[in-house]
This record gives C-alpha cells, structure tokens and sequence, in this order.
C-alpha cells in the first residue's frame, strides 16, 4: 500500500505515519516543518514532501509529488490543520479567511486531487474534529470548518462510491498534540487532558485497513 500523510509533521499525522508504516504500507510524509519532517521520514524510511497547502496550486502539487514519489496512491490521509482561538468579533478578517482556507478549501482540493490516483478500494481519510458536530464558543469559524468539511465527505464519498475509494471523515475528539499551543490566532482556553494521540491514530489506521468495529467518531 502507498500511502500520503498530509500534515505527517503535526502530532496527529506524525502518529498515522507510524501507525501505516507498522502495518506496512509505504508513507510518503508531507509537512513544511523541515526538522520534524526530516526526523520522521528517517523513522519509518519515506519520501519528504513539502508544501504550503494554502498557497494556489499547493495542494494539487503536494499530491502529485507523492504519487510520483511512490508510484501511485492507495491511501491519502489529510491531517493538516490549524486552529484561531477567541471571539469571532475579536479575530481579523485574515485570520478567519486563513481558517476557512486551511481547514475547509484545502482539504477539498487534496480530495480532488486524489481522485486522479484513487482507485477501487483505496482510501481518502480527511481529519475533521469532533467540534464539526459540536461546535463551540471562540471557535467558530474553526467549527464552521470542520463542520463544512465533513459535509464534504458525506458527499463526496456518495461521488466515489461508484469508482470504490472509501471516504472517511475522522471527528478526533481533544487530544495532546501540542495544537493548541500554535493557534493560527488567539489565546486557547483551559481545556481538560486529550487524548493520546497514538492510540487515536491507531484506531483511524484500523478503520482505514477495514479492521475491526469503526468508532463513533469515523464515519
Ligand atoms: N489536536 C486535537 O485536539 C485535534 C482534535 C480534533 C481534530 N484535530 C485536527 O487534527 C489535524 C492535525 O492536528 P494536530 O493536532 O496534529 O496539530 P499540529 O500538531 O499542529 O499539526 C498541524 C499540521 O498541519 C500542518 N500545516 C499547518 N498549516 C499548514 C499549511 N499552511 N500548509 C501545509 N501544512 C500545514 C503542519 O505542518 P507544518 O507546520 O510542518 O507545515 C502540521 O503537520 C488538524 O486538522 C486538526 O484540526 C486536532
């Protein structure tokens, strides 16, 4: 299986590249952290991909460097994401567009850029949040985001039905990433202890090899 980890140097896709390399897929990790890349490219022997997703044609480069890389696509898991803290009348006008950008434009533009190397019975795993069903309080625009994003995936999994790629969309709920603590804006709100996110990543690895009882925050 050739897979691509689509914010692999974030500490939720850092766990998914693991956790698709331990059951033997080969990863191709992207993220624009060269550090962390670097480090978790050698960990589990992949190619590095690179690459602002919000930049125009960011995402159509990011996915057609890795399929090159690998020979091809089985799996795509999109894991990159950012956050802005506070009330919406509290954040810029750039701010809000950076969420929506981030969080909503390109996760649709990877997903339509993986419709060139999907093929029946791959797989398109987007990471929502679990705010997209239930939204908060000084993350609005994130929530509105999310909550898009996986109104994406129900329909675009009814697109790909027929050429047999699945589409999951993964709601995590809170887990310890460190997220938080680099908020495209704002101050994050004291927020009760995450989950691990290994554990969170092996259960979205499990879903996408079709093993065992899926969540209730896959779908
Ligand atoms: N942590 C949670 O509690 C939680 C809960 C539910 C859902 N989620 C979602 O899970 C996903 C991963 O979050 P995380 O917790 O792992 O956060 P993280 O550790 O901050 O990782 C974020 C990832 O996004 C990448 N990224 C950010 N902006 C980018 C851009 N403009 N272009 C390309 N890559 C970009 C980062 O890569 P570089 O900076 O290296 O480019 C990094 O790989 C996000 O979609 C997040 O919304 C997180």
């Amino acid at each position: 299986m050739r897979a691509l980890v689509i914010g692999a140097t974030g500490g939720f896709g850092s766990e998914v590249a693991r956790s698709l390399a331990a059951r033997g897929a080969r990863v191709a990790v992207h993220g624009r952290n060269t550090d962390r890349r670097a480090s978790l490219a050698q960990e589990i022997e992949a190619p590095q991909i690179d690459g602002d997703l919000t930049a125009p044609g960011g995402p159509d480069a990011v996915v057609d460097e890795a399929a090159r890389a690998l020979g091809g696509l089985d799996i795509v898991v999109m894991s990159a994401g950012g956050v802005a803290f506070g009330p919406v009348a509290d954040l810029a006008e750039k701010v809000l567009r950076q969420v929506i950008e981030l969080d909503l434009i390109a996760p649709i533009l990877v997903a339509r850029a993986a419709t060139r190397y999907l093929a029946k019975d791959g797989v398109i795993a987007q990471v929502s949040a679990v705010v997209a069903t239930q939204p908060m309080a000084g993350l609005a625009a994130y929530s509105a985001a999310k909550a898009g994003l996986t109104a994406f995936d129900v329909a675009f999994r009814r697109e790909m039905r027929r050429a047999g790629v699945r589409v999951l969309d993964a709601r995590p709920p809170h887990m310890e990433t460190g997220l938080a603590t680099r908020p495209i804006a704002g101050t994050p709100p004291g927020l009760a202890e995450g989950r691990n996110p290994r554990e969170v990543a092996d259960e979205l690895v499990a879903a996408i090899a079709g093993d065992g009882d899926t969540p209730d925050w896959i779908s």
